[in-house]
């Protein structure tokens, strides 16, 4: 969008961010370590679409909720425009909650259902002061449900169990759009609903993203669902990022093993590849592998088949790889591959020699910027 101005090159704070975030569940060596030192930004311009992706347990709903204001980490900070979300007055906390929206996977369980549908829309227009009078009201509604394909003679006046799934979870995007958010964040919002109303879905935040300028944080355990929707990826396994970078390109050609199992498992549509593919097994649900006794590691080791001496004595940090992605992997390290043995298959071709920072997505750099990054 060329008439929108890089704020965070211009040095004003993020939108929205995760410092160096940890957050553990319970005490002593149960405890689990839900988000392991996680770092994302969200810039108000350029907008982005973010695909945070991962089994079941690696955090995404955490980091989800952290963002939010619902989840206080145990250490780093969850920053809005710069400022401590969990210490924001009242006044802010009000912008807050107009600027940064959510959309979770079961509309239906935030519905009352003794209540017709118009009533999430009047109360969201009376709590933040949106219209006026009964006609200004009116018109809001309309055009946001116009915003998302709805007609409104089809769901003004009917009860939540009136609406499909699809219909509903549109609502609950028209409602986010009455308050002209900067970024919505969908937690697994598409995940009950079959493949076509997905396709609606996410066209809606691509369009959203297109014509108003908001972000989405895409919250998902479907892979295809990231590819179809674009933009950038962070892939989260037992609480950690373990790559980043652009969704094609990291499921075009993954920097980390843990990426290149997880897309494995996405079903081909050709029946004869289906078959013919390997078998991965999920991820499971180990809590004694999340706990801080393990946190020194790289905590794919077990099911790793590249993994190295290395990768049980020290965490991996992040390295440059491939083009423009982001992988948590010692492969990528020049010096250890140069040490250790060689495994049986490398990956990739060419390691970088130089760890990067904290795993971090700057959803406001350039497409120019982007193209020179290491
Ligand atoms: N309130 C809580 N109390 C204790 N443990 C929790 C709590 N919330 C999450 N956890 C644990 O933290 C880890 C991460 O959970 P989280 O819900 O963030 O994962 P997820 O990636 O969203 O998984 P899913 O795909 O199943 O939704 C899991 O091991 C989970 O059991
Ligand atoms: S650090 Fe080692 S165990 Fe972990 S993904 Fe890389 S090679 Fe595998
Ligand atoms: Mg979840």
């Amino acid at each position: 969008m060329s008439n929108q101005i890089d704020r965070a090159a211009s040095g004003e704070p993020p939108l929205l961010e995760m410092r160096n975030v940890t957050t553990v569940f319970g005490s002593g060596e149960a405890a689990t370590v839900a988000n392991d030192d996680v770092s994302l930004t969200v810039a108000e311009s350029p907008p982005r679409l973010l695909n945070i992706v991962g089994e079941s347990g690696s955090g995404k709903t955490t980091a989800a909720r952290t963002l939010l204001g619902l989840q206080k980490p145990t250490a780093g900070q969850a920053r809005w425009r710069g400022k401590d979300i969990y210490k924001l007055g009242r006044g802010e906390k009000i912008a807050f909650r107009r600027e940064v929206q959510a959309v979770f996977q079961d509309p239906y369980g935030i519905y009352n259902p003794y209540y017709k549908i118009n009533r999430v829309f009047d109360l969201t227009i009376k709590k933040f002061k949106l219209a006026k009078g009964k006609a200004e009201k009116q018109e809001l509604i309309e055009e946001a449900l116009k915003a998302v394909n709805l007609r409104p003679p089809d769901v003004l006046g009917r009860y939540p169990h009136q609406l499909s799934g699809g219909e509903r979870q549109r609502v609950m995007l028209a409602r986010a759009y009455l308050l002209k958010p900067k970024v919505i964040v969908a937690d697994e919002a598409i995940s009950m609903l079959d493949v076509a109303v997905r396709a609606v879905i996410m066209n809606i935040l691509i369009d959203f993203k297109d014509q108003l300028g908001i972000s989405t944080l895409f919250i998902t355990h479907d892979l295809s669902a990231a590819y179809y929707l674009g933009g950038d990826i962070m892939v989260m396994q037992r609480g950690r990022v373990v790559e980043t970078g652009s969704s094609a390109q990291v499921m075009d050609d993954p920097q980390h093993p843990y990426t290149k199992l997880l897309l494995q498992s996405i079903p081909s549509p050709d029946p004869d590849e289906r078959w013919s593919r390997e078998e991965v097994a999920p991820e499971e649900l180990d809590k004694s592998l999340q706990t801080r006794t393990t946190r020194r590691r790289c905590l794919f080791a077990e099911r790793c088949p590249y993994v190295m001496p290395v990768c049980w004595e020290q965490r991996p940090p992040m390295y440059a790889a491939g083009k423009g992605q982001h992988a948590a992997c010692f492969l990528h390290d020049a010096k250890v591959m140069e040490n250790e043995a060689q495994p049986a298959t490398q990956l990739p071709a060419q390691p970088s020699a130089v760890p990067t920072a904290q795993p971090t997505i700057v959803l406001a750099t350039s497409p120019e910027r982007e193209a020179t990054r290491p």
